[in-house]
């Protein structure tokens, strides 16, 4: 079995992951976290794991096959190249590798076929643009991409811990509509790389893309409100049929809320109508559990890729629980063309 180490166990994303992991059958699982939590002890299903200090040297110890870091990109730069120095494959929930040539940015459903192409470091998506191209992608492939732009509204959880501390104790009709990231030049840095990223999955290097991301007082739950325009015409009852046929995908009619996905593993959609102001215009609306396909799921079933698609990674978890699928439902990369080899609903 493989051995496997979450660090940032402690945090928002990181205690999502040992709940999965446990859920999936994940058994031979440590827990790592910055000096503060070492000696710690986090829930790992029905037990406990002793948090250890997260030190370039106890990464680097080459006892771990592969590790799942959820700690920011300053703490990501410092820490995977010492796990990935010493044979453990890397996945990283960070913006620090997220673009760098040679790193895969995975989403299995879309470009999972790009996973077996790792040099040892993998990158997770920001949780915006994982729920955005488990919708997108389908409807490339059915009628090619010309233009997309999008409104987010995104929970307090995106931001951590400590800022779902904050509005658990905030009264509740003190809530406000914030854009709390850095900004860089007319764009924050949300929106920028939501840009560039959903143009590195896609492989659409030129996607023209527009984005206004806003923090709103949800605790988890991201939504978002997709305008796109296609090359060829496509319906809302096409679209609708499209998506409904995509992996981790679900048709969430009149409108899905960010309550409703809280808990889930689909992007759920609704509101898929014609946008009658463009050619071959469509408005979709969209939510997911940011904590769990935006981020701690994605990652885990990015591991559950490359154990059944062949790849030098000998995870063992309950492979018939990967999306209900088995192994051979996955397109491999030479017969999928485009994007690489990826999950098709079975
Ligand atoms: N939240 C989301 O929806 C989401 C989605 C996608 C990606 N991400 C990314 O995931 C990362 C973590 O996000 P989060 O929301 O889980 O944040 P968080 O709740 O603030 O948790 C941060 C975790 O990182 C640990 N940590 C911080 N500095 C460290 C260091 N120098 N060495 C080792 N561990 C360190 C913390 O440990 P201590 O408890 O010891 O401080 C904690 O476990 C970020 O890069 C974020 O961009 C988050």
């Amino acid at each position: 079995m493989a051995r496997l180490g979450v660090v940032g166990a402690t945090g928002a994303v990181g205690t999502v992951t040992l709940e999965l992991l446990a859920e999936r059958g994940f058994e031979d699982v440590r827990a790592f976290a910055s000096e503060r939590s070492a000696g710690t002890r986090v829930a790992f299903g029905d037990s406990e794991l002793e948090v250890e200090e997260a030190t370039p040297a106890a990464l680097a110890a080459g006892d771990l096959d592969l590790c799942l870091f959820s700690i920011g990109t300053a703490a990501s730069r410092e820490l995977v190249p010492a796990a990935a120095d010493s044979g453990t494959v890397c996945i990283d929930k960070s913006s620090a590798y997220r673009l760098a040539d040679g790193v895969p940015l995975v989403v299995p459903e879309v470009n999972g076929g790009r996973a077996v192409e790792h040099d040892g470091i993998l990158a997770n998506p920001n949780c915006s643009t994982i729920q955005l191209v488990c919708l997108l992608g389908p409807l490339h492939d059915a009628a090619g991409l010309r233009r997309v732009r999008l409104a987010t509204y995104q929970s307090a959880s995106g931001a951590g811990s400590d800022s779902m501390e904050r509005l658990r104790s905030q009264d509740s009709v003190e809530g406000n509509v914030t854009m709390d990231w850095d900004f860089e030049g007319d764009e924050s840095e949300e929106e920028s790389k939501l840009r560039a990223e959903t143009r590195k999955i896609l492989e659409l290097p030129e996607l023209p893309f527009s984005a206004t991301c806003v923090r709103v007082p949800v605790l988890v739950g991201h939504s978002q409100a997709i305008w796109v325009e296609t090359e060829r015409p496509l319906s809302p009852d096409g679209a609708r049929d499209v998506l409904a046929a995509s992996p981790s995908v679900r048709v969430s009619e009149p409108y899905p809320t960010p309550r409703d996905a809280v808990g889930g593993d689909d992007v759920l959609v609704g509101r898929i109508r014609r946008d009658p102001t463009v050619e071959n215009g469509l408005v979709l609306f969209g939510c997911c559990d940011n904590l769990r396909k935006g981020a701690a799921l994605n990652a885990i079933q990015i591991v559950e890729f490359l154990s059944v698609s062949g790849a030098p990674l000998a995870v063992r978890g309950r492979r018939g629980q990967y999306f209900n699928t088995a192994p051979e439902s996955i397109v491999p990369p030479a017969a999928s063309g485009g994007s690489g080899g990826r999950l098709r609903r079975p």
